[in-house]
């Protein structure tokens, strides 16, 4: 048994302690009031969701089971002396809340690597699909194809004790995080790369491997994939594809169905489809200002997308109100290892660029950059310059925290989640009663 089994299943018993005196002593404590605004304005604000594996601070950003991000560089294992975090140790981190050991750690990469294997049936039913279909098309059609394989879909038909449920979600969970790398690489290799599958290199970790997988092995690019799927793994419960996980599972649905669910709220524009966008538009200074763009021309570039009633992409999260500290480790990488990237120093110009001006524009509540600002051109400067794949590899690290929450609401015993909804009409009776 592996030993995040064990921790996990020793933590299980305190947690559900906790909860449940939540619930009898301050189960009717008010977290503030919910106002109309929230109501029509997509929740923005409101406080209603549980999430155990990260929390968002608007100032700090996220921390993850209490990390945040330069103590996780610090304290996680990484694959050489001062490297980046390995994914495999947030992993553990999430589920257990414990850091663990270089050894812990090296035991997941290897659990991880053993359950990889694809079924053919996998491969096939995404080659149904036209080769140009978006990756993300691919990609949630994959992860539904892996289903089949789900161990809690068939214990739950057989009739299964419900405290049993989070041990079949965990396995299904390690599974899927297993699984999807390799899922994820045949679709950028059968696009971008005429179908030529690379295997996985049985002395890589997770995310080395995926960098290998996909056809990358500079071990510079091995060490940005480290970093670069730890912090995407999560923020907290709310962003549209952990909310969507969430509430798919907590019908009962397994891993695979709510994590391809996920994946189909990640696909938005409006979410994991900004890294995209942002590369996009970053090209598109370059072909209209050319790579030395002055500050003048960038202010010039950055108002004629507001004007043309566009936003400019990766700026203003919804609930952060600093910069966001994915952001900065991500520049922090670039200033390390690629300062003279000519689409990094525009990243750089336009971090001082843009804030003024949202600023100005008068009707953001916060004007600074987020990750997605800045991973595409890292992932460009490193020969991944597909954008289209991008919202991909978001997508497979965000199954850490996915797949972490998810056990955790089974471990739990959440409930289905449903809460009530009314009409405009419903609102505006409501909003004369005196
Ligand atoms: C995320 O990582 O999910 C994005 O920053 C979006 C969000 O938090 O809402």
């Amino acid at each position: 048994d592996l030993e995040l089994h064990t921790q996990l299943k020793e933590l299980i018993p305190e947690k559900h302690g906790r909860l449940n005196k939540l619930k009898s002593k301050h189960g009717k404590v008010e977290l503030g009031n919910i106002t109309v605004e929230m109501v029509v304005g997509g929740m923005s604000g409101l406080t209603g969701l549980l999430c155990e594996t990260s929390l968002i601070d608007p100032e700090e950003g996220i921390l993850f089971r209490g990390l945040s991000i330069s103590e996780c560089q610090k304290l996680l294992p990484a694959a050489k002396p001062d490297g980046e975090p390995l994914p495999e140790g947030l992993l553990w981190l999430l589920l257990t809340e414990k850091v663990p050991s270089n050894e812990q750690v090296d035991s997941l990469s290897k659990e991880l690597r053993r359950r990889a294997t694809i079924p053919d049936h996998v491969y096939q039913t995404i080659n149904a699909l036209p080769v140009n279909a978006h990756p993300m098309t691919q990609f949630a059609t994959g992860v539904m194809a892996l289903q089949v394989q789900s161990e809690f879909q068939k214990v739950y038909e057989k009739g299964i004790h419900k405290s049993k449920y989070w041990e079949h979600t965990y396995e299904d969970s390690l599974n899927l995080i297993a699984q999807i790398p390799v899922v994820a690489a045949y679709i950028y290799r059968r696009i971008y790369k005429n179908g030529h599958v690379i295997p996985m290199d049985d002395s890589l970790d997770y995310a080395g491997n995926f960098a290998h997988m996909l056809g990358f092995d500079n071990p510079e690019m091995l060490e940005f994939m480290r970093l670069y799927v730890t912090i995407h793994s999560d923020h907290e419960g709310g962003n549209v594809s952990a909310h969507t996980g969430h509430i798919v599972a907590s019908a009962l649905s397994d891993p695979y169905l709510s994590f391809a669910a996920a994946l189909n709220g990640l696909a938005g524009p409006l979410h994991g489809m900004v890294n995209q966008e942002v590369l996009v538009w970053i090209k598109s200074v370059v072909d209209e200002c050319g790579e030395d763009v002055s500050k003048e021309n960038l202010e010039d570039f950055v108002w004629k997308t507001l004007n043309g009633g566009k936003i400019v992409p990766g700026f203003g999260h919804e609930v952060l109100r600093k910069t966001d500290p994915r952001y900065t480790c991500l520049r922090e990488f670039a200033l390390k290892h690629l300062p003279d990237d000519p689409l990094f120093k525009l990243v750089s110009d336009l971090y001082e660029v843009v804030p003024p001006i949202l600023l100005e524009l008068g009707k953001i509540k916060n004007p600074w950059p987020d990750i997605d600002a800045h991973s595409g051109v890292l992932l460009n400067h490193y020969g991944l310059t597909e954008a289209q794949y991008y919202p991909v590899i978001f997508g497979v690290s965000r199954a850490i925290g996915i797949c972490s929450q998810i056990v955790w609401d089974r471990a739990l015993g959440l409930p289905l989640e449903r809460p009530r909804s009314v009409t405009i009409e419903w609102l505006e009776n409501y909003c004369k009663k005196p």
